[in-house]
């Protein structure tokens, strides 16, 4: 009867910009009244919640006495019930009750990148599933910046805002501080997170699409090393540079996790295409779309050679293996289409 009542209400409540807005009652109850936090952000806790539906959420409680937060959630909301993109966050709903404003996203159940990286109680991530990470977050950002209409700049792009989901594919989260391109283009105060700012934004307080792609290398470059941009990670990477010239060497700068297992080629790469994007003109940095396209095609020859070897290697031993299907990977370079699940279509790298 409850789920029933519960089933009916949610219909019910849609509003127009097709989010669910949540009763506070509901949620008081999916979240243990408010015991089972996740995290703690700089506008409020984050709970999962355990719906009466089945369905498990993250629900983002904005502090109430901040006039930033009650902004912060308006543009959530707004910006949100129109952008939906496999590699984004999506936000599910809203509740706006008793005083309290709350974002209810999909639950990310292997939760943020930064605590894959710098935590100890996760497992260190492969050199090749980060290379996967940085074009899932490339891809979300590719939506903001070109799928969008209008299009969206991010403005705080790290790793406490990439969430990771079962499979460990990524997804762009919070856009509190994006703005629409047209809207508001000069604001007064800095916004953002120090050390991944792009210095052009602070000397002309102008936010553009190649300031996230400034902290889009940020990430990349957090990626290769494992360290974090504040524990000194771009001055490690300046040092690197000198000797690299921009291209050869960077594997010197190698997370220690990756315990020597990663293909040199590739890491030179992905770091000479980091450092075009952490260029201080900001012209000179390449698009999101120049980024996705080149790492796929990383992807894909990663893939082919893989498959190759494995094709080379079972001819050899004249074994086949059942269990393993034949992969092959029709990527079209620029995924516009929707897709809730990131595991839907696993062909794809
Ligand atoms: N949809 C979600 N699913 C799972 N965990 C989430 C989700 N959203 C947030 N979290 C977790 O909750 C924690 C707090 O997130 P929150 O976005 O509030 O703070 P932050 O990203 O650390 O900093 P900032 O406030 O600058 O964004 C993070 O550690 C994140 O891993
Ligand atoms: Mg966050």
């Amino acid at each position: 009867m409850t789920l029933w009542l519960g089933g009916l209400k949610r219909a019910n409540v849609v509003s127009a910009s097709g989010i669910l807005e949540y009763s506070y009652k509901d949620l008081q109850r999916a979240t243990y009244n408010f015991t089972t936090l996740i995290g703690q952000g700089a506008f409020g806790p984050v709970y999962k919640a355990q719906m009466s539906t089945g369905e498990t959420v993250a629900v983002k409680v904005l502090a109430t006495d901040s006039k930033q937060g009650e902004e912060e959630f308006q543009t959530e909301v707004m910006l949100l019930g129109r952008l939906h993109h496999r590699n984004l966050v999506n936000l599910v709903g809203y509740c706006a009750e008793k005083g309290q404003h709350m974002l209810i996203y999909v639950y990310m159940s292997k939760g943020s990148l930064a605590s894959h990286l710098y935590s100890e109680k996760n497992e260190p991530l492969s050199w090749d599933l980060r290379v996967q990470i940085a074009l899932d977050v490339a891809r979300g950002l590719e939506y903001l910046h070109d799928g969008a209409v209008p299009p969206v700049i991010h403005r705080d792009i790290k790793s406490s805002n990439i969430l990771l989901d079962h499979s460990m594919r990524a997804r762009v989260a919070d856009f509190g501080l994006s703005r629409e391109e047209m809207v508001n283009k000069h604001v007064s105060n800095l916004r953002g997170t120090f050390g991944y700012l792009d210095p052009e934004y602070i000397s002309t307080r102008t936010f553009t699409k190649k300031s996230d792609v400034y902290s889009f290398g940020v990430l990349i470059f957090e990626l290769i090393a494992g360290r974090n941009p504040q524990q000194g990670l771009m001055e490690y990477v300046e040092l690197a540079a000198m000797n690299t010239e921009g291209k050869v060497g960077w594997d010197e700068i190698a997370d220690s996790h990756f315990d020597g297992k990663f293909d040199v080629q590739e890491l030179n790469d992905v770091a000479a295409l980091a450092y075009k994007c952490i260029n201080r003109v900001p012209r000179k940095r390449p698009s999101m779309r120049d980024i996705v396209q080149v790492l796929s095609r990383m992807l894909k020859l990663r893939h082919n050679k893989k498959h190759h070897r494995h094709s080379s290697a079972t001819a050899a031993e004249v074994h086949i293996d059942v269990d393993q299907p034949s992969q092959q990977i029709p990527i079209s370079e620029h995924r516009r289409e929707e897709s809730l699940d990131s595991t839907a279509d696993p062909s794809e790298v």
